[in-house]
């Protein structure tokens, strides 16, 4: 089978744990025009820091081939990350070479600072699904968080653009910290409710090394579930799908629906199926992972499909990895790959 045929995965591969390869996250930029201080601290991503050259980023070409070959191993979802996304230049054509290659969920992270000028192009490149990042809808606490100034209107404005043009639902990502942004959740939900949009509430993780993570700034789901209950009956809903990475949540009175990432104190390792490209082409099997597997080498120095392929495969059934399951306060402070290199 070719890279680019579109039917079902015929080399479908598993783990160790007969985990399935269902899903490829692949960042595109490890450039950011936020600073949020659980991501990519200021301290840390100065002036003086070395963001990836041009020439070690994969080209969309690159990216396209290595799709057609995951697809092939059994992806079927491709969601596309950062740092930020939508700062690497003309995307829409990668969007555009995925979509009409290979048929396939593709999806995009963003925090959509630049959404209003790109929603459109976005859609008609053939890009499925947004996903946007915002923490609170409270001015102070979004600026200091995102820690760049930048006002809540300019990611409204994107999620309203977003909208209009055609993608629904959107779903919101708000990773919730003790302490910080814990108040406003509430806010968040009753923002949102009755929009159509999910807001996903996420568990603050040990990401990388970088962002000075200890359990007590984790507010555990368990305990929004029933703050949100409190104010807003909701019930449980069935996952969408085997693996779904959000808990899904409904409102009692039909307005709408949210979710819950519990990462940290529901592990849900024994259905993950996802692997991380980074930006420069290497292949990581689990966002905390140490090291990763260099694939550009091999791109670039002529290796063919079937080489690429069965390095690919080597790794996902040589996989193992369940660090959410395992976490102590010893791997957590481990030197991890960073969130905004491998994207989340
Ligand atoms: P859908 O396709 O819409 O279901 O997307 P998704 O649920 O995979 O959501 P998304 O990709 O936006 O992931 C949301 C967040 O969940 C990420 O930003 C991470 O914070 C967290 N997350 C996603 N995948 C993993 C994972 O494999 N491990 C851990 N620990 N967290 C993850
Ligand atoms: N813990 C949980 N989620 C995180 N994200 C980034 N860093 C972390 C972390 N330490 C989320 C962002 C975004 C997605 C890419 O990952 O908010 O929604
Ligand atoms: Fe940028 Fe997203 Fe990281 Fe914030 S969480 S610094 S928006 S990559
Ligand atoms: Fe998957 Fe690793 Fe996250 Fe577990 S910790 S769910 S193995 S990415």
């Amino acid at each position: 089978m070719t890279a680019n045929d579109s039917s079902p995965a015929e080399t479908a591969v598993t783990d160790t744990r007969k985990r399935h390869l269902r899903d490829l996250r692949i960042s595109v930029t490890d450039r950011c025009n936020f600073r949020c201080t659980y991501c990519m601290p200021k301290s840390v991503y100065d002036r003086d820091f070395k963001f990836l050259e041009r020439t070690q980023l994969l080209s969309f070409d690159e990216i396209n081939r290595l799709v057609g070959i995951f697809k092939d191993h059994g992806v079927e979802k491709v969601r596309i990350t950062g740092g930020e996304p939508l700062l690497r230049k003309q995307l829409e054509k990668l969007l555009d070479m995925i979509s009409v290659s290979h048929q396939l969920d593709l999806t995009l992270t963003t925090n959509a600072t630049l959404l209003k000028q790109k929603a459109s192009m976005l859609l008609d490149a053939g890009l499925k699904r947004i996903t946007v990042s915002l923490d609170s809808l409270d001015e102070n606490t979004f600026q200091m968080m995102n820690d760049m100034k930048v006002p809540v209107s300019k990611v409204l404005e994107g999620i309203e653009e977003a909208d209009r043009v055609g993608f629904q639902p959107i779903k919101i990502n708000m990773v919730v910290k003790q302490g910080v942004n814990d108040e406003h959740v509430i806010e968040m939900a009753r923002y949102f409710k009755g929009t159509g949009h999910i807001v996903r509430f996420i568990e603050f993780m040990d990401v990388g090394s970088t962002n000075g993570w200890q359990m007590s700034h984790v507010v555990p789901s368990k305990k929004l579930v029933e703050q949100i209950n409190e104010v807003f009956p909701i019930e449980p809903v069935e996952p969408n799908y085997f693996g779904e990475v959000a808990e899904r949540w409904k409102y009692s009175d039909g307005s709408g629906e949210i979710g819950f990432i519990s990462s940290v104190t529901q592990a849900f390792c024994q259905s993950c199926t996802r692997a991380r490209l980074s930006a420069e082409g290497s292949i990581y099997t689990c966002l905390f992972a140490t090291q990763g597997t260099d694939l550009r080498m091999l791109l670039r120095t002529g290796a063919s499909d079937s080489t690429i392929s069965n390095v690919i495969a080597n790794l996902w059934q040589a996989r193992t990895d369940n660090y959410s399951e395992i976490r102590t306060a010893e791997t957590a402070s481990l030197r991890k790959i960073e969130m905004s290199y491998i994207g989340g």
